[in-house]
């Protein structure tokens, strides 16, 4: 029997609820088809940051990368200025673990609503491919006031490091500046994964940019994908710009097979995918380093009002399971996780509210657990 070692990180919010039932029918899975998992908890997030000022330690990352999957519930919560956890925990392990792909599937499973009308599974079943360490989140930026002051931004990654030794004038009372930055290697390496993916799929590639107003940073980003595009003949390609984009989400979904995008407006687009695709509550997500350790999450927050209540839907999580073990290699296990979910949402019978049931987060959960077992 394989025996596997998982760090999960339940967070902030409903993340310890949705996390429980992830584990609980990646167990169930492990019944079935012949491995184990120790989960090795890490209770990083709010609770722990009021207690001790620390968001994650160095130590603890540097553990946790020898690790190759890690499960992630949610980070955020309302006692915590915005953006404090989100950044010192989130964003730091993407970045810490070089997690340069965020993979975020648009599928509708059967039995789903979908709010596009006359649309259904056949048409919505794409892949984003977020590009997940760059852009406009490397985070560096600041504010000056009126006259002449100086300032020095950073990035450090493991491929590169990048400094800007600003001289500012103005004469504005204060302005506020944000400096988004991609580069060749970041850029090439995810456009090759998505081209890679496409290969495997329906062969067509879509890239989302704004190179119309954003020339610098974004027609780097079209010249970087042309040059990888001339490697792969028989994939069709087409450019996008991201207002764009979001009308032909809804308009024609079925236009897409693998979209590659920039950070941020892979953030933006895909909250609108998982709308698509009938609703945050069955939107996973993987931050992936194919060479090293990645981490799978629901891409929906903590939702802090719902903390506690065994109300909120745990598929998407569950899902981001299934992606987490066919990253280790489990695939049929992955599939049948997959399955179980498309079962559970076919026979109707347990739902949670925001599909239109009354189920708990729980019962979703035991109900996917046993359509896993006895598949
Ligand atoms: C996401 C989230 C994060 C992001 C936040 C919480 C930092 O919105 O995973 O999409 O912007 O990437
Ligand atoms: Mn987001």
């Amino acid at each position: 029997m394989t025996h596997y070692k998982i760090p999960v990180i339940p967070g902030d919010g409903i993340g310890p609820e949705i996390i429980a039932e992830g584990q609980k029918v990646i167990d169930a899975a492990g019944e079935k088809f012949g491995f184990d998992v120790e989960w090795i908890e890490y209770l990083y997030g709010a609770d722990h940051y009021l207690e001790t000022g620390e968001l994650i330690s160095e130590d603890a990352l540097s553990e946790l990368a020898k690790y190759p999957a890690i499960y992630l519930g949610s980070i955020g919560d309302p006692r915590v200025a915005p953006g404090v956890l989100e950044k010192g925990i989130l964003l730091t392990a993407r970045f810490y673990f070089d997690q340069y792909i965020n993979l975020r599937p648009i599928k509708l499973l059967e039995g789903v609503w979908t709010p596009i009308k006359d649309k259904t599974p056949e048409d919505i079943d794409f892949v984003v491919v977020r590009e997940n360490t760059e852009d406009f989140y490397v985070g560096i930026g600041g504010r000056a006031k009126k006259g002449i002051s100086k300032d020095l931004l950073e990035v450090s990654r493991i491929l590169y490091s990048a400094k800007f030794g600003l001289d500012i004038e103005t004469d504005s009372e204060e302005i506020g500046y944000q400096i988004g930055m991609i580069s060749k290697e970041g850029t090439d390496r995810v456009i090759r994964y998505a081209f890679d993916l496409a290969e495997k799929r329906k062969k067509h590639l879509s890239s989302v940019d704004k190179a119309n107003v954003l020339s610098d940073i974004y027609g780097f980003w079209r010249e970087e994908f042309e040059a990888v595009a001339a490697d792969h003949p028989n994939v069709t390609t087409d450019f996008n710009y991201v207002d764009a984009m979001t009308m032909w989400f809804v308009k024609n979904p079925e236009w897409f097979d693998v979209v590659v995008t920039p950070n941020m407006f892979g953030d933006i687009i895909t909250d609108l995918g998982a709308m698509v695709q009938g609703g945050l509550g069955l939107a996973p997500g993987g931050n992936i380093n194919p060479d090293g350790t990645s981490m799978f999450e629901p891409i929906h927050g903590s939702a802090p009002k719902y903390k506690g209540m065994n109300k909120v839907n745990p598929i998407a999580t569950i899902w981001a399971g299934a992606m987490l073990i066919e990253q280790l290699g489990e695939t049929k296990a992955a599939a049948s996780i997959v399955s179980a979910i498309e079962k559970t949402i076919l026979d109707g019978k347990v739902r949670t509210y925001d599909m239109g049931g009354t189920s708990g987060t729980s019962d979703v959960g035991d109900d996917i657990a046993k359509n896993v077992k006895c598949d």
